[in-house]
């Protein structure tokens, strides 16, 4: 459960930096753990038919390769949605990254009709998350996904793109 106003803040620190590709992911990833219950919050690419781990704030974890349909990451991109597990010992296929982890919550990263990556919260706490942390990732996801390679495809003065009065997080 996030609050409207620590997802606003959040948002809005997002947009407002000027960061590209795997550095504007750290940040997300550092913004996002400051969050109640958001103890390790990390990106998943997909390459192929794996997930491999991008950036991360928490412990080191093990997982840095998920196959699809492996795991709750798996089964996110396999299946094409997010996925919110309120207590991960109910589920069968999970995937261990730390003894703490009691809920997870994964959504999808996506380009249009592509799946770029996802982003991977775990809790210490049962039942973390839920809606409103969904729509909160969803925004942070398409955000990611709008500037997800490392440089601007057309980079212009800062005055310039705030003047267009469009979303500052768009390349266009
Ligand atoms: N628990 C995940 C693995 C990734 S870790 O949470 C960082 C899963 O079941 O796919």
């Amino acid at each position: 459960m996030t609050g409207p106003s620590e997802a606003a803040s959040l948002l809005d620190g997002l947009k407002a930096s000027e960061l590209h590709g795997a550095e504007l992911r750290k940040f997300a990833m550092q913004l996002a753990s400051g969050l109640e219950g958001y103890d390790w919050c990390g990106v998943y690419r997909l390459e192929g038919d794996s997930l491999v781990l991008d950036e991360f704030v928490g412990e080191p974890t093990k997982r840095t390769r998920i196959p699809v349909g492996r795991g709750v990451c798996g089964t996110a991109v396999a299946e094409g949605r997010n996925l919110v597990v309120a207590d991960v010992t109910n589920i069968p296929n999970y995937l261990s990254c730390d003894i703490r982890t009691r809920s997870e919550i994964v959504v999808l990263i996506r380009d249009g009709e592509r799946v770029l990556g996802q982003i991977d919260i775990d809790s210490h706490s049962i039942g973390a998350f839920d809606a409103s942390d969904e729509r909160l990732l969803e925004e942070i996801a398409a955000g990611l996904a709008r500037r997800w390679a490392s440089e601007s495809r057309s980079p212009r003065p800062i005055s310039t793109r705030r003047s267009t009065g469009k979303d500052e997080m768009s390349d266009e």
